[in-house]
């Protein structure tokens, strides 16, 4: 999941590249790194971690030409060093590449037997010095680039510069996404719409198998054969503005203060907040009435939300939901019902092992819906349904806006079906739909506990280890916030349902070990009383998050507690996220972490 990029231009490419890069370093920030021709000859510049550090580089010692490629990198293979660092040369060739080639290793022996010398540990090096091989060979450019694409196996986006073509760049998809951007004697290749959004809203996106020719005024598309194809260029809606953080010191607070309006934008999409009825279900391919299990896959913390959906799907109507991360379901050879309908959730629409999910249920015959954010993205193009979540873009790696808009499409969704089914009556949507309208208003109320959820951030970011607990909905709640917290602050977090932890997490309890139970006053609340009980019986420290009517029944000793408005079932995993999402930010400003992009992590992962 790095990003690559490439321009053909009439102007020095250089700034171009770092300006298209800045919207990929959701990808990755490992390294970063452009090549460019100039005057046939081929430089480059490299460095490691953010781009910041490529932008001094290229202050100090700029570079020139009119054509030129870049990368932002997610290391998959080799360290996170500038050797390791795209683009890749050799001889005559610069290559950046964003996937993993699966027989780089015989590839790279049978390289190095006819002498060429490897100077990273990446799989991409091979590609580079393949295609210089086959040029050593006698082949022109093209037919080595397209040579070479016939040799790997694994995933590939790719751009490849030749020093003898200083009017050329060669692209390559095969799994991760890659766009060609149409300009005015100038024309672009990118991993998204968005990194050529400053260019140009001329898009076609390449399908797999496909490579293409960009030149200055032209550009050619063939298929893995190379048989010319024609594909369809799109207006993107992509913004050309870079999102900033407003008054905010980090992109994931803006997100999080956000959640009121994008949650309100997201549920009025598909709720007639006038008359509480839901419309999502009027123009479905598909009858819910008609389907008797719905699969859903997700990876993360939108599998979270998929998780929390099975409850609702299951409780309001009565349809059983088969649930998968997205990495296990593409491999697990579970048989597919012909006419049934799976549900993928994913705010990218990028991540490859939620595509792949969604190809394996496609050949198999079923609906395919999709709840993105990302509209332009592979998975939305990919399904037959697209639900929109409109929480806007989301820059930092954690999610939280994204999440939040999910389960407000995923409730919706969830009654739609109920009322298709003959399990909700008209009142029993009216009244659910009333519920979540008064969403946004709940999580207003929730924001105003930050600086409560602060002050026990300054205990938790002492800890090295805790737990997460809930019951129902609230257990993927509980797991999304121990994600949440262990990605940026991280502190090794455990999310359980309440009533597993006597079955083993219970000997991790000392002092040592905060546990976190989210229980609002439900039908189950005493239950989970009983587990704090247990917690606080063998001296855990309890951090309890609940409403006011869980705060005065609560008998249990906390060592803190926040007390939310009493709410509709309904309602709590939507608006209970938000002090969790507050807990781990605020650990992770006192901790000093990088919040927005923590370490080792992407936000778009288009690698198995
Ligand atoms: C969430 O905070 C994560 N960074 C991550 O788990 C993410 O939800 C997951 O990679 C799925 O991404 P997607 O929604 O773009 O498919």
């Amino acid at each position: 999941m790095c990003g690559i990029v490439g321009i053909v231009g009439k102007q020095s490419v250089a700034p171009l590249l770092v300006d298209a890069l800045k919207r990929l370093e959701y990808r990755g920030y490992d390294s970063a790194g452009v090549a460019t021709l100039e005057n046939g000859v081929l430089n480059r510049r490299r460095a490691q971690g953010k781009l910041v550090n490529l932008e001094k580089k290229l202050i100090a010692e700029p570079l020139n030409g009119f054509v030129g490629i870049g990368h932002t990198r997610w290391a998959t293979h080799g360290v996170p060093n500038v050797e390791n660092a795209h683009p890749h040369f050799s001889d005559n060739v610069a290559i950046v590449h964003n996937g993993i080639i699966e027989n780089f290793r015989a590839l790279r022996e049978e390289l190095e037997k006819k002498g060429y010398v490897f100077t990273s540990q990446t799989d991409t090096e091979v590609v580079a010095h393949l295609v210089a091989s086959y040029l050593k060979e006698g082949l022109e450019p093209i037919k080595a680039a397209q040579k070479t694409f016939q040799r790997l196996e694994g995933a590939y986006a790719l751009a490849i510069l030749f020093k003898d073509a200083d009017d050329m760049i060669i692209g390559a998809r095969n799994g991760p996404p890659l766009a060609i951007g149409h300009g005015e004697g100038e024309n672009y290749l990118g991993s998204d719409a968005i990194a050529l959004a400053p260019f140009t809203n001329k898009i076609t996106y390449l399908e797999d198998g496909d490579w293409c020719i960009i030149k200055k005024d032209n550009v050619e598309i063939f298929d893995f054969d190379g048989n010319p194809q024609e594909r369809i260029a799109q207006t993107s809606a992509s913004s050309s503005f870079l999102v900033d953080k407003g008054n905010h010191r980090h992109f994931m607070l803006k997100e999080i203060y956000e959640q009121p309006e994008v949650m309100s934008h997201t549920l009025s999409h598909y709720l007639d907040f006038g008359t509480c009825e839901s419309h999502i279900g009027n123009d479905l391919p598909f009858d819910f009435a008609k389907i008797d299990r719905m699969a859903i896959s997700a990876c993360g913390t939108a599998y979270y939300a998929g998780l929390i959906a099975k409850y609702w799907f299951e409780k309001y109507a009565r349809l059983p939901v088969d649930i998968d991360v997205a990495s296990e379901f593409r491999y697990r050879e579970m048989p597919l019902p012909k006419n049934g309908f799976a549900l993928f959730i994913s705010q990218s629409g990028e991540t490859a092992d939620t595509l792949a999910s969604l190809r394996y249920c496609k050949e198999g015959g079923m609906h395919i819906g999709a709840v993105v954010n990302v509209v332009e993205s592979t998975i939305a193009r990919e399904s037959d349904v697209i639900f929109r979540t409109l929480a806007g873009p989301e820059i930092g790696v954690a999610s939280t806006k994204a999440f939040t808009c999910q389960l407000s499409v995923l409730a919706s969704l969830a009654i739609a079906a109920g009322k298709a089914r003959g399990v909700l009556s008209d009142e029993d949507e009216k009244r659910l739909v009333r519920e979540l309208t008064e969403a946004p208003r709940y999580a207003n109320a929730a924001l105003k506990l930050e600086k409560d959820l602060e002050k026990i951030a300054h205990d938790v970011a002492k800890v090295r280890h805790i737990l997460y607990l809930g019951r129902d909905t609230n257990f993927p709640l509980a797991m999304e916030g121990a994600l949440k917290l262990k990605e940026i602050s991280y502190i090794h977090a455990e999310g359980y349902p309440a009533g597993e932890l006597k079955h083993g997490p219970i000997a991790l309890i000392d002092e040592d070990m905060p546990v976190v139970v989210i229980a609002p006053h439900d039908s189950i609340f005493e239950k989970t009383v009983s587990n704090m009980q247990e917690v606080a019986a063998r001296g855990g420290r309890i951090i309890l998050i609940t409403d006011e009517k869980g705060a005065s029944l609560n008998s249990v000793d906390t060592e803190h507690m926040i007390v939310m408005p009493n709410m509709p079932d309904i309602l709590t995993p939507l608006i209970y996220a938000l002090p969790i999402q507050l807990l781990a930010y605020h650990t992770a400003v006192i901790m000093g972490t990088d919040v927005d992009q923590p370490r080792n992590l992407a936000k778009s992962v288009t690698v198995e």
